[in-house]
C-alpha cells in the first residue's frame, strides 16, 4: 500500500478513563491503532472490555482523556464540538448499539436526516432515502412511525441511515445482533459491497462468524487490543453460504486454499 496517502484513522495510546480516585478504570488503555483507507475491521471482546467506547471516540462523540487521535493525519482532539459535528456529516456513518432512531419521525424521514446537514433539498432527500430503504427490503414501512417496527426491522432502518449519506468510514455497534440469519445477510452484503468500493468499515460484533467478511479482525481486552490479525476476505459464495445466527454451529467445506493468517504489524 502506498505510503503517500496516511492513514484513515490513528490511534496512539489512547485512553479513556471513567469513575473517580479508587473506582476509577481505564475503559480504554493507551491504545495504538492504524487503520488504512479502504480496512474492514471486525472488533470482538467479552462485555465491558471498551468496544463502544473506541467506536464513539472514533466516530467523534466522545473524547479521550488522554492520547492521540489523528483522522486523515490530522489531529482531531483541538477541534470544536461543532466541527466534528461537520466531520461526521460528510464522512463517518454511525450504526449504534441501540438504534437511536428519533421517534416522532417516520421511517423515511429517519433515514433522510443525515441529508438535511448536506443542505439537500427535501424532496431529492426523501428519494435518496426511499432508494435505501428499499436496499433493505424496508419499501413498505417507510412511513411507519419506529415504535411500529419489529427490533430487527429498527435496526436496518439504523443501517439504513448510518449509510444514506454515503461515508466513506462507518462504524457499526453489534449491527446485526437483533438480527435473524437472513436480515443478518442483507446488513453483512450491504457492507461487504461498501467496502468493495474503497470504504473503510470497523464493525464491533460478538458473532465470529462475521469475521469472514473482515480484512482484519482486533481482539480487545480490558481496554486494550489483545490481538490484530489480518486476512483475506473470503469470496462472496464462501461467505453467503455461512449461517450468520449465533445460535447455529458452522459447518462450512474447508476451502482448498488455506487461509493466510499474520500477525498485523502494530
Ligand atoms: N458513561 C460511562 N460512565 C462510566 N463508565 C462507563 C461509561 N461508559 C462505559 N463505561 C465503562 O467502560 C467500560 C467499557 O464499556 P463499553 O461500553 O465500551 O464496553 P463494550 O465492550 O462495548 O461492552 P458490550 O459488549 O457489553 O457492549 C465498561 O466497564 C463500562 O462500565
Ligand atoms: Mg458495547
Amino acid at each position: 500500500m502506498s505510503k503517500k496517502t496516511p492513514p484513515v484513522i490513528e490511534l496512539r495510546g489512547l485512553t479513556k478513563r471513567y469513575g473517580m480516585g479508587d473506582a476509577q478504570h481505564n475503559a480504554l488503555d493507551e491504545v495504538d491503532l492504524t487503520i488504512e483507507k479502504g480496512e474492514f475491521i471486525t472488533i470482538m471482546g467479552p462485555s465491558g472490555c471498551g468496544k463502544t467506547t473506541l467506536l464513539n471516540i472514533l466516530g467523534l462523540l466522545d473524547r479521550s482523556d488522554d492520547g492521540e487521535y489523528l483522522l486523515d493525519g490530522k489531529s482531531v482532539e483541538t477541534l470544536s464540538n461543532a466541527r466534528h459535528a461537520r466531520i461526521r456529516s460528510q464522512q463517518i456513518g454511525i450504526v449504534f448499539q441501540s438504534f437511536n432512531l428519533i421517534n416522532r419521525l417516520t421511517v423515511i424521514e429517519n433515514v433522510a436526516l443525515p441529508l438535511t446537514y448536506k443542505g439537500m433539498f427535501r424532496t431529492k432527500r426523501l428519494i435518496m432515502a426511499s432508494d435505501i430503504l428499499k436496499s433493505f427490503h424496508l419499501s413498505e414501512r417507510e412511513y411507519y412511525m419506529p415504535w411500529q417496527l419489529s427490533g430487527g426491522q429498527m435496526q436496518r432502518v439504523a443501517i439504513a441511515r448510518a449509510l444514506v449519506n454515503n461515508p466513506s468510514i462507518i462504524l457499526a455497534d453489534e449491527p446485526t445482533g437483533n438480527l435473524d440469519s437472513k436480515s443478518s445477510h442483507i446488513v453483512m452484503e450491504e457492507l461487504s459491497d461498501l467496502h468493495k468500493r474503497g470504504n473503510t468499515i470497523v464493525l464491533v460484533t460478538h458473532n465470529p462468524n462475521l469475521t469472514t467478511y473482515a480484512s482484519r479482525v482486533i481482539h480487545m481486552l480490558d481496554g486494550k487490543i489483545a490481538s490484530d490479525t489480518k486476512h483475506p476476505v473470503a469470496v462472496e459464495s464462501e461467505t453467503v453460504k455461512k449461517p450468520l445466527n449465533k445460535t447455529t454451529k458452522v459447518t462450512t467445506k474447508k476451502s482448498t486454499k488455506p487461509r493466510k493468517r499474520k500477525q498485523a504489524k502494530k
